[in-house]
């Protein structure tokens, strides 16, 4: 039988109660956290400008370049949370428990960029001047994501907090100084709770409109770019933290878009219909593509990192 695609409003009249059972039991699990108390404030020291300390210069920094690249790109992205938040409101509305979800979620999410900040700062790690030029041009520019539908943006906040709590635990665990892997891996905790949320939600929608959410999901893995691909030099920078193996098509296929269709169980789910088998054939090319061109990736690395890679 052929499945109507499930418009917006039955979506969220029907995973309402998965909302509210999701809801209490992130708000059980999560624990409360205080940003100040992760920042090293003691290698702090004023700047230049109105208190006369001392200008930044790039020697200040101890963190690996790549390290760098991945703190300013996943800052910049945790900048742009206005925007994500008008995105799922507006999706998701404000009222009953998907719009408590929708504030409690904003609230949680306003720690990241600021407590990343605020550390970014106080160990010198960037250039704070190009930093706040930078997230200037990116919050004024706004995230879009184009998505054309509720389940759409369902599947991709799911992928994209999986995406996101690596980039930040691979970063802390590259950055080479215990404060700073303590502070990104409690945001990565944070991020963790949010793809289990929407994961939940994302089942359960699957065991009602399957056709519907495994076309969803297909699209948006066959898209998926991160958040951050719009941030001014992004590719330079995506490069680089791929090199160091902080986030490249390995970390994605193996610790995001594997164990997300594993869990799901995409490859045997009930009662599909032509447009769901078809979206299901879609998955398994995208993941044999995804593995090819993450086997090339390593290679490339390897014979980078070894010094052996031909120019000709
Ligand atoms: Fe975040
Ligand atoms: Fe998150």
């Amino acid at each position: 039988m052929t499945e109507a695609p499930a418009g917006a409003e039955r979506v969220l009249r029907e995973l309402e109660p998965s909302v509210e059972r999701l809801l209490e039991r992130h708000l059980a699990a999560a624990r409360d956290w205080l940003p100040h108390q992760y920042v090293p404030w003691s290698a702090a020291q004023d700047y230049d400008g109105p208190l006369r300390g001392t200008a930044w210069t790039p020697d200040q920094s101890a963190l690996p370049q790549p390290v760098r690249d991945a703190l300013v790109v996943n800052l910049l992205t945790e900048d742009n949370l206005p925007s994500y938040h008008f995105e799922i409101a507006t999706r998701f509305g404000r009222d009953g428990a998907w719009g408590t979800w929708v504030h409690r979620w904003t609230a949680e999410e306003d720690r990241h960029a600021s407590a990343l900040r605020a550390y970014v700062h106080a160990r010198r790690a960037v250039d704070p001047v190009s930093l706040e030029e930078l997230r200037m041009a990116h919050v004024a520019t706004g995230h879009h994501t184009g998505l054309p539908t509720l389940v759409h943006t369902l599947a991709y906040v799911t992928v994209q907090e999986l995406a996101t709590r690596q980039a930040h635990r691979n970063a802390g665990a590259a950055c080479g100084d215990p404060a700073g892997e303590q502070l990104m891996a409690r945001i990565a905790a944070d991020e963790n709770l949010h793809m289990l949320f929407y994961r939940g939600l994302l089942a359960d929608a699957l065991a009602l409109f399957p056709d519907t959410v495994l076309t969803a999901l297909a699209d948006v893995l066959d898209g998926f770019t991160m958040p951050g691909a719009a941030i001014p030099g992004f590719r330079a920078r995506a490069a680089r933290i791929a090199a160091a193996g902080i986030y490249d098509l390995n970390v994605h296929l193996e610790h995001v878009v594997a164990p997300l269709l594993r869990t799901l169980k995409v490859m045997s789910a009930p009662g599909l219909g032509p447009a769901g088998r078809q979206a299901q054939e879609r998955l398994g090319v995208h993941v044999e593509q995804l593995t090819a061109r993450a086997a090339r990736a390593r290679e490339l690395f390897a014979r980078m990192n070894a010094g052996t890679l031909s120019t000709a």
